[in-house]
């Protein structure tokens, strides 16, 4: 029989009266049913049935619960929830303590518990011990009793001795039975685990909380816990908590059988409860230190966050010989992985004035090990940010660095500010060079109004025109170019082609050997190509790209210099802000005398690269997206040559690409292409076209 049978018989059992079926059977028939569609969908992570089909068969038990109010069965899913809002919880005593772990955070740590789980047990040092290892879950713990193998109670951790019910809130979260499966079920159980959300229903609950003007929870733990912690069954079972099983407590005689954790928790998983499919064994502490690892790399990924992973000694009877210290067992251990947001305080807001001389305000923190590196300095990035998040100097702010990004300051909602401290205001005159700052309309940046004569902003030019994307100056770092222009040696790019051996000696940790190796790559970058050139200039808003496309669009500086703003307009990309900001930079005689002094003293190259566009090449007016490997040329290189001819390059395919260029294992590119029928180059055929 199909599940939907069963439903459409349940569904006519009094009404049409040809089924024998008696109110309670059907009734039992289809909370079996919703059950374990339940279990397959939130705890097995496979369901068997769409969603609109889960709707049906619980309205059709809802329906014949309410003729038969009587017969509600304990287990039933419309029973997860139930009853009015509550005054307060109740407070509960724990039958057995809740306790918490010790942690680890180094290698080393876990090396030296392994060693003393042995040293404690008077075990041989070579001996190599079974551990049952889980991910830590971030969520708030709780303890839950079944009698009978029916849902009964579910405390959370309070002070580990007295806890308060929360059974009502708890009961709605769908991946825990309210009955447990199977036929060996214990008169009592009490369950351990940990109450989450996934950060998907994380962002979406958030999302929905904030339209409708409600509040909005930081992290998925607060959400967890501030649900938990609801007055209001309803507004629990609106929100999607998740449950995972970590433990149970367990009399001796199940101790005796089970032997192990990991039986135990095989076990449990039988019964229908949701054990972490990342739950395993592992052998000593280079088995542990692998899962940190495995698990770790897959944290990201992972849809529900974690703060590290806990190991705890497999045996039962190991275990119990190796006993509690404090408020912690000695037979397991939490591994912490570097915390990604941490606390730190606000010592300072400073001012940074940029290349173009934005003015940047920098936060200086309390050094913390935040993501695995230590963080003192962090952008605040502009004005608006700073009142937004309510920032002031003296303020405990949290710190959070998430992968590789850069960290981020946020408010911290504990923080108790200081009755003395007062808002940041930018400063009105740049820290550097005292020039007026000004801020633009429509813009969030203050800038310093002082141009070169500003050394922040002058020594910010100097190493961008030194960049490796740019001229290419290999040695000239940024700490030897805030000396040259402190010591006036080096007042425009110009000034580099005009040190000399005898000055550079001079200059602290200057040797011979690296004065020769700096005039060396300065001689060397004298040959770059007009692009780069270009881009060294540092003229705003001229990228890299449109570098690239002025130059091959122009072909010479002259004609450049020269260009109108309409001429300017028909390269390529070059809206008007572009076209009027390299105009004013032109216009700037300054700017004028120093691209003529650059030339003059040697920097070139070569002309063929930039003939000007051939307006009849296949290329000319052409959108090309390249992927994969080619063979005789980089993309970048590729790029260039396509560029030269009037085409344009773009990251993604779409309607608007003319062609794809694919090399060497070309991936989604490709599929997208054929999809919206884009012309497919190969290398040769790219080739014969050029
Ligand atoms: S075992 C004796 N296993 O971490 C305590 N705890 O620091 C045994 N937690 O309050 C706890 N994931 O809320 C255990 N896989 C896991 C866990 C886990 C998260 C939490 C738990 C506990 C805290 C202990």
């Amino acid at each position: 029989m199909s599940n939907l049978d069963l439903f459409e018989s349940g569904c006519t059992d009094d009404n049409s009266g040809s089924s024998d079926e008696s109110p309670i059977t059907a009734m039992r028939r289809l909370i079996d049913l919703l059950n374990r569609w339940e279990h397959a969908y939130y705890v097995l992570d496979a369901p068997e049935v769409p969603d609109s089909e889960y709707d049906k068969v619980y309205l059709a038990l809802q329906q014949l619960e309410l003729r038969h109010p009587d017969l509600i069965q304990i287990d039933s899913p419309t029973q997860r929830v139930g009853g009015k809002p509550a005054d307060g919880f109740e407070q509960v005593r724990h039958r057995v303590p809740m306790l918490s772990l010790g942690n680890a955070f180094e290698d080393s740590d876990v090396i030296a518990f392994d060693r003393r789980v042995k040293e404690l047990a008077d075990l041989p040092t070579d001996t190599t011990i079974a551990y049952a290892v889980d991910p830590k879950f971030d969520g708030l713990a709780i303890s839950i009793h079944y009698k009978n193998g029916v849902f009964e109670q579910a405390i959370t951790r309070g002070d580990g001795t007295v806890g308060e019910d929360v059974s009502a809130n708890v009961k709605t979260i769908r991946s825990l039975p309210l009955k447990l499966r199977g036929t060996a079920i214990p008169e009592h159980l009490e369950i351990r685990g940990e109450i989450f959300m996934t950060k998907k229903d994380f962002l979406l609950m958030n999302q929905r909380q904030a339209e409708l003007g409600l509040k909005v929870f930081a992290n998925p733990r607060n959400a967890a816990a501030g649900t938990i912690r609801q007055l209001d069954p309803k507004v629990a079972a609106s929100r999607p908590l998740r449950f995972y099983c970590y433990g149970a407590a367990l009399e001796r005689e199940q101790l005796r059988e089970l032997k192990t954790q990991s039986s135990m928790m095989r076990w449990l998983s039988e019964m229908g409860l949701p054990v972490s499919e990342l739950s395993q064994t592992a052998l000593g502490a280079q088995g542990l230190l692998t899962f940190y690892r495995t698990v770790g790399d897959r944290r990201g990924a992972l849809p529900f966050e974690i703060d590290g992973v806990v190991y705890k000694v497999d045996s039962f009877d190991l275990q119990d010989q190796l006993g509690y210290v404090a408020k912690a067992p000695r037979f397991a251990v939490a591994h912490k992985f570097p915390p990604d947001e941490v606390l730190s305080r606000l010592l300072n807001i400073e001012v940074q004035v940029g290349r173009t001389g934005s003015i940047t305000p920098v936060a200086k923190l309390e050094p913390v090990k935040v993501g695995g590196v230590v963080v003192s300095s962090a952008t605040l990035h502009n004005l608006d940010e700073i009142q937004r998040k309510d920032l002031r100097v003296g303020d405990q702010v949290l710190v959070r660095r998430a992968g590789d990004v850069i960290p981020e300051v946020l408010p911290f909602s504990g923080n108790q500010r200081n009755p003395g401290s007062s808002a940041f205001v930018m400063p009105t005159h740049c820290p550097i060079c005292n020039s007026l700052v000004r801020k633009e309309e429509g813009e969030a940046a203050f800038r310093c109004t002082g141009g070169l004569v500003c050394k922040a902003q002058l020594t910010q030019s100097i190493i961008h025109f030194a960049h490796r994307r740019a001229i290419d100056i290999e040695g000239l770092g940024s700490k030897l170019v805030e000396v040259l222009v402190d010591k006036e040696w080096v007042k425009t790019p110009a000034d580099l082609f005009r040190l000399e051996f005898d000055a550079l000696v001079q200059l602290e940790r200057m040797g011979e050997k690296s004065a020769r190796n700096l005039l060396d790559s300065i001689e060397k970058a004298k040959q770059t190509t007009f692009g780069r050139f270009l881009f060294g200039l540092g003229i705003r808003h001229v990228g890299e790209a449109t570098a690239r496309d002025l130059a091959a669009h122009f072909a010479d500086v002259d004609r450049l210099m020269n260009a109108t703003e309409e001429e300017l307009l028909e390269v390529n990309d070059v809206g008007p802000v572009v076209a009027e900001s390299i105009r004013q930079f032109f216009d700037e005689p300054a700017n004028q005398q120093v691209v003529r002094d650059l030339v003059s003293l040697g920097v070139s190259w070569p002309t063929e690269e930039i003939k000007l566009t051939d307006e009849s090449h296949p290329f000319f007016g052409k959108t090309f997206v390249l992927t994969g490997t080619l063979s005789q040329y980089s993309r970048d290189e590729a790029g260039a040559l396509i560029l030269a001819r009037g085409g344009k390059v773009t990251g993604s395919v779409s309607k608007k690409t003319d062609y794809l260029l694919a090399g060497e294992a070309a991936g989604s590119k490709l599929d997208k292409a054929a999809a919206l029928g884009v012309t497919v180059l190969d290398e040769n055929t790219f080739q014969g076209m050029l």
